[in-house]
C-alpha cells in the first residue's frame, strides 16, 4: 500500500499529527519535497515533539527517508538528529537520498537579505530554501552524495556557488561567509553515515511489500507552480512529486488531503477570507496559530471551500481529513467561502492571482457546534463533502494523539 499525506491549503495544517497517526498501519515514511522551512509537531503522551525536515515516523521507529526532490541543511538536520536522539528516539532508522541538494550557510544570508531589501517581500522562512533550489537550477548546487569527496574538492564545490551567489549588496560578508565552510563540511560528514540510493532503497520496500507513507511539506497552495505566485514556496507541494522524489511511478492507493476548520496563513500574499480582527485574535489564541519554526503569528480566516475543492482536484485526494475543529468549539457561527465578488458579479471559480486583490469573499453560512458531538458539526462536514466531493473520513478534536474519529 502507497499513501500520501499533503496539506490544502498554505500550510500548517497539522499534517505532523496525521501522518504520526497514519503511520500506524505503515512501515516507511518519506519526506519528499521542501527542507527545514516547514515544521512538523507531534504529541505523544503529554510531551510536544517537533521537527523541520525529519520524517514523522522517526516517532515511531519507522524507517524514514529524505528523498531526492528535497533540499537539505546539513547543520541544521544534525541539530534535528541530536534532538530526536536526545529523546530516545533511533537514528540508525534515518536515510537521505544521494541526490539531496544541500542548503549552505550562505543561503539563508542571502534568502535574509532578499527579505530585508526585497520591494515585495514573500514573507519567507529565511531558511535558505529557494536560494538553494534556485542554485539547483543553476547547477552551482553541491548535492549528499559530495560527501563521497575530499574535503579540498568540496570546498571548491562550495566556493564556486558561493561566488554564483556574489551581490553588491552583500560584497562586504562575503570573506566572512566563506569561514563558515568547516562547519558545513563536518556536518556533512557527520551524514555520510545515513546517505542511500534512493531507487535501490524504493525497490526494496516495493518487492518486500512494504506499506508506504509519504509526507508532504508546505501545501497546496503554497505550491511553487500551482499556488498563489509569487507568494509560495520553491518546491512542488503536490502528490504528484513524490513520484519525481523516489524515481518510480505508481498509483497511490491513498491520497489524504488534510485541512483546517479554518485557514492561516504566515508570510505574505492574496488572503481573501481572512477573518475580522475580533475573530482573527480569538482563533490565533485558541488555535495556537503561532509557526513551529519561526514563531511567527499566523493571521486566520475562514474556510475557503473554492480552494479546497480545486486542492483535492489537483492532487486526486481520495480522503479528507478534518482538522481542529474543537477550536470552534463554541462559536455561534461558521462561515465557508463559496463565492468570490469582483465588485459587479460573483464568480464561483478559482481566481487568477491578478484578480484576488478586488475580491470579497461570499460565505455560506452555519450555525456553530459545541463539541465534536455535535449534529451542527455534521451538518458542517455534509456540505463540505457535497461541495468537493471527497469524503470526510477523519475528524482530528484536540491535539492528541489518539484524538480522531474515523467516520
Ligand atoms: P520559504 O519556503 O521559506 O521560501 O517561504 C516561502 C513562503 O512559504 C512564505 O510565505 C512562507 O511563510 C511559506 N512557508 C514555507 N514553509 C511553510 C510551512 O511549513 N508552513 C506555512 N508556510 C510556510
Ligand atoms: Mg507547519
Amino acid at each position: 500500500m502507497i499513501g500520501v499525506v499533503l496539506g490544502l491549503q498554505y500550510g500548517d495544517q497539522g499534517k505532523g499529527k496525521f501522518v504520526d497517526y497514519l503511520l500506524k498501519d505503515y512501515d516507511v515514511s518519506i519526506r519528499f519535497n521542501g527542507a527545514n522551512n516547514a515544521g512538523h509537531s507531534v504529541e505523544v503522551g503529554n510531551k510536544k515533539y517537533a521537527v523541520h525536515l525529519m520524517p514523522s515516523g522517526i516517532f515511531r521507529n519507522k524507517q524514514c527517508l529524505v528523498a531526492n526532490e528535497c533540499v537539505l541543511d546539513p547543520i541544521a538536520f544534525c541539530e534535528e538528529i541530536d534532538y530526536i536522539k536526545q529523546n530516545g528516539f533511533d537514528d540508525s532508522k534515518i536515510k537521505i537520498g544521494s541526490r539531496v541538494s544541500l542548503i549552505c550557510p550562505f543561503h539563508k544570508h542571502v534568502d535574509e537579505y532578499f527579505e530585508q531589501t526585497s520591494e515585495v517581500k514573500l514573507g519567507t522562512t529565511r531558511r535558505g530554501v529557494g536560494h538553494a533550489y534556485a542554485d539547483k537550477m543553476r547547477r552551482f548546487a553541491l548535492r549528499m552524495q559530495d560527501c563521497l569527496l575530499t574535503k579540498q574538492q568540496i570546498n571548491t564545490k562550495y566556493i564556486n556557488c558561493l561566488q554564483a551567489n556574489e551581490n553588491n549588496m552583500f560584497k562586504n560578508d562575503f570573506e566572512n561567509w566563506k569561514n563558515e565552510f568547516d562547519l558545513f563540511f563536518n556536518c556533512l560528514m557527520r551524514l555520510k553515515q545515513y546517505m542511500c540510493d534512493v531507487t535501490d532503497c524504493f525497490h526494496k520496500y516495493i518487492k518486500q511489500n512494504k506499506n508506504i507513507l509519504f509526507q508532504g511539506a508546505q501545501s497546496t497552495q503554497l505550491d511553487l507552480t500551482w499556488g498563489e505566485y509569487p507568494f509560495v514556496t520553491s518546491s512542488s507541494c503536490l502528490a504528484q512529486n513524490a513520484m519525481l522524489s523516489v524515481g518510480f511511478r505508481f498509483n497511490f492507493d491513498k491520497v489524504y488531503g488534510v485541512f483546517k476548520v479554518y485557514t492561516t496563513r504566515v508570510g505574505t500574499g492574496p488572503f481573501v477570507t481572512a477573518m475580522d480582527e475580533q475573530w482573527d485574535n480569538k482563533t490565533r489564541e485558541i488555535g495556537k496559530e503561532y509557526g513551529v519554526t519561526t514563531g511567527r503569528p499566523r493571521k486566520c480566516g475562514w474556510l475557503d471551500l473554492i480552494a479546497l475543492k480545486r486542492s483535492c482536484l489537483l492532487n486526486g485526494v481520495t480522503d479528507l481529513c478534518m482538522v481542529k475543529s474543537d477550536v470552534f468549539d463554541g462559536y455561534p457561527l461558521v462561515h465557508a467561502c463559496t463565492g468570490y465578488y469582483n465588485g459587479q458579479k460573483v464568480i464561483e471559480h478559482y481566481p487568477y492571482t491578478s484578480e484576488f486583490e478586488e475580491l470579497q469573499p461570499v460565505y455560506s453560512t452555519f450555525l456553530g457546534w459545541e463539541n465534536y458531538k455535535d449534529k451542527n458539526l455534521d451538518n458542517f462536514i455534509s456540505f463540505i463533502q457535497s461541495y468537493t466531493n471527497v469524503n470526510v473520513k477523519y475528524l482530528s478534536y484536540s491535539p492528541n494523539r489518539e484524538d480522531v474519529l474515523e467516520r
